[in-house]
Order: structure tokens, then sequence, then C-alpha cells
């Protein structure tokens, strides 16, 4: 039986705060990819990750590198970023080479020091948590 998973690689742990409030409303423990969770058969992975200089954590990266493209029916993008101009582009196409589907992305508000203080707040965590329960939603055939 498949099921819906959350990773999320962090420097500031606003992707933490957001993968877990997700995990609350999915009843799902997100796993944090500095403990190389192994991704078997699933669903809908979630993949929620900060910019950092324009990219993605190295090793979110990495870790997307190393996915069994097979054992992932599709993935949606959870993506905490200052300017929120820029989405996880280089985990995308990493994704897309493996032939794991892009469901789809949100751009959720977060910080870089004295730019959008105080982001993520509740109401950009409570706007990505809807997001991802009505992609799931839709999901359901
Ligand atoms: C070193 C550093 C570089 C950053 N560079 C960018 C950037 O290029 N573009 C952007 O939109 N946000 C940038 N940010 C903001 C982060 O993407 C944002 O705070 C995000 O919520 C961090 O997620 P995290 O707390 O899970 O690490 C940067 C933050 C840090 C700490």
């Amino acid at each position: 039986m498949s099921e819906n998973r959350i990773i999320y690689g962090t420097k500031t742990r606003h992707s933490k705060k957001i993968a877990e409030a997700i995990g609350r409303a999915f009843n799902i423990i997100p796993c944090n990819i500095n403990s190389e969770p192994v991704i078997k058969e699933t669903d809908i992975l979630f993949i929620v990750g900060g910019i950092y200089g324009g990219n993605s954590l190295p090793e979110l990266l990495k870790f997307v590198h190393n996915l069994e493209g097979n054992n992932v029916r599709g993935a949606v993008l959870i993506t905490s970023c200052a300017a929120k101009k820029q989405g996880q582009d280089s985990i995308r196409s990493i994704l897309e080479d493996k032939g794991i589907p892009v469901i789809d992305e949100i751009l959720c508000q977060g910080s870089f020091l004295f730019m959008k203080m105080g982001h993520p707040n509740k109401t950009d965590i409570t706007e990505a948590v809807n997001f991802a329960v009505s992609i799931a939603q839709g999901a359901i055939k």
C-alpha cells in the first residue's frame, strides 16, 4: 500500500516548522533528510525546503538525486523563501529527469535577516497546509 510522505531540508528551521504543520494535518511524521529516510512506495512526496543564494540546500539536492524514481508517483514542492520569486527549480529539474512528475509548488513566505522578519508566520504556514491538503484530496481517485 502506498502513502504520502513529507521530507524537509532546513538551515534555520522554517521548513521543519512547515513540514511539521503539514504532518499534523496528514498524521504523518515528516523526516529531516539528514536522518537519511528511505523512500519506498509513495503516492505524493512533499518536499519542503528553503532557497539560499538562489538554490536549494546541497544536502536536499543530493537526497532528491538519490531517490528511486519508480517509487514515487508524484512530488509537491513546498518552498520557503524570503523573496517569494524563485521556486526549488533545481529540485524540480532532478525530479523531472527521474520521471517523477511535479504536481505543484507553493512559495511560502520566509525571511532573511531583516527582510520579512517574523515569517513564516501562522498565516503562511496555514496557507501551506491548506495547499498540501487540497492537493492530496484532489489526488484521491
Ligand atoms: C544564507 C541564506 C541565504 C538565503 N538566500 C535566499 C535567496 O537567495 N532567495 C530567497 O528568496 N531567500 C533566501 N533566503 C531566505 C530563506 O530561503 C528563507 O528564510 C527560508 O525560509 C529558509 O528556510 P529554512 O529555515 O528551512 O532553512 C536565504 C536565507 C539564508 C539563511
